[in-house]
């Protein structure tokens, strides 16, 4: 075991670390001359074209990397995209059509919950994909077509370098399906030429690994932390507090910032930690406002921003400020979320509990 972790501690430690070099595995082959190429969704890409509804379907981690590819889904494809979190959809037998395609995103391809969703979907008519980390798996075996997200083999229980893969296949879903639109043929190619350097930044946002230990250290004794984000972003405040939940065993939840004057704003006080994700896109402006609101209360705030823009989330100086790079808007969970990987990390080891093998979790949930 201690071969396979290297250099590190722990494997969720490795495979935080591993992302510049898993990210690129999963955009090998797929991206050529600007044109993004998926081998698994040839034969399909018709139809999805034409249905009338993209469904995203996952539990936990895979249910947050479909949220954060929602947006960019929808932009360039112009079919509406909904999200069910496979047990809830289960719950309610959610009504799914023939005209529907629906996505299955799961690591082990094994969870029970989305295979029983991919079995209801398949009984309704529904075009059933997948995306997954492990060949051979059922959901890959199950459904119609699939792209793997090829991110290597995952095994701290806690979830890291396959969230950020599983992104960046559905970033490359959305713009294989968008394909043949000439009104967002600029904005393809931006995303295309951030890809290819999306490696690199990774590499730069883990260059933050000391800052968020020092982070760590003065979060240790709290009872919980709390986290607001927005638009692409809204599902990094949810994994990030899921990561700070599942392995630090802290209370934490991730929050919609749109929401937050109907009802979190009573929180707010001068003690509970609150990170707002505030990096540069079309919420910025509004986010802005956010950290207004948040600072008339007193709150206890942690900014993530864009580099450079310290002054302008914080201008009096008195948050604590984590500057990450600045990269295509949808591609920007992908950097966020590192920082915050990073820090449930060493919170966990600060707080003395178990990294790899957290209390009462398994790595695959193969039971109802
Ligand atoms: C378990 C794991 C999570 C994971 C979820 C979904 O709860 O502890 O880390 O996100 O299952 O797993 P999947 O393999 O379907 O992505």
């Amino acid at each position: 075991e201690q071969i396979k972790k290297g250099d590190f501690d722990h494997f969720m430690k490795k495979e935080i670390h591993e992302q510049p070099g898993s990210l690129t595995t999963s955009m090998r082959g797929r991206l050529k001359n600007g044109i993004v190429g998926l081998g698994g969704l040839k034969d399909h890409m018709r139809t999805i074209r034409r249905s009338r509804r993209i469904i995203f379907i996952g539990c936990g981690t895979s249910y947050h990397a479909a949220l954060a590819a929602r947006p960019i889904m929808e932009e360039l494809t112009d079919v509406p995209v909904t999200m069910e979190i496979a047990s809830d959809m289960l719950d309610r037998k959610a009504l799914i059509f023939k005209e529907d395609t629906a996505v299955f995103v799961s690591q082990s391809g094994e969870t029970a919950d989305t295979l029983h969703a991919l079995e209801y979907a398949l009984e309704n008519g529904a075009l059933c994909l997948g995306v997954t980390n492990t060949v051979g798996s059922t959901l890959a075996r199950k459904t119609h077509c699939g792209v793997h997200i090829n991110a290597g083999c995952e095994i701290g229980v806690a979830s890291t370098k396959a969230y950020t893969c599983q992104i960046v296949v559905m970033v490359m879903i959305a713009l294989a399906i968008g394909s043949d639109k000439l009104s967002t043929l600029a904005k393809r190619e931006a995303i295309i030429a951030g890809l290819t350097k999306l490696p690199e930044q990774v590499r730069d946002v883990l260059k933050l690994d000391g800052e968020m230990k020092v982070l760590a250290q003065s979060l240790i004794d709290e009872q919980s932390l709390l986290m607001f984000g927005r638009g692409n972003n809204y599902a990094t405040a949810l994994e990030g507090a899921l990561k700070v939940k599942e392995v630090a065993l802290m209370h934490s939840e991730g929050m919609l910032a749109g929401e937050m004057k109907h009802g979190p704003l009573a929180l707010v006080d001068e003690h509970l930690p609150i990170i707002v994700i505030a990096t540069q896109d079309d919420s910025f402006s509004k986010q802005q406002s956010v950290i207004q609101q948040l600072h008339a209360r007193k709150g206890r705030l942690i900014v993530m921003c864009s580099k450079g823009d310290a002054s302008l989330v914080c201008p009096d100086g008195r948050s604590r400020v984590i500057e990450v790079p600045q990269v295509a808007d949808c591609l920007q969970p992908i950097i966020n979320i590192i920082p915050l990987q990073l820090l449930a990390y060493h919170l966990t080891v600060l707080r003395g509990y178990d990294v790899d093998q957290p209390r009462n979790l398994a790595k695959s949930v193969t039971t109802q």
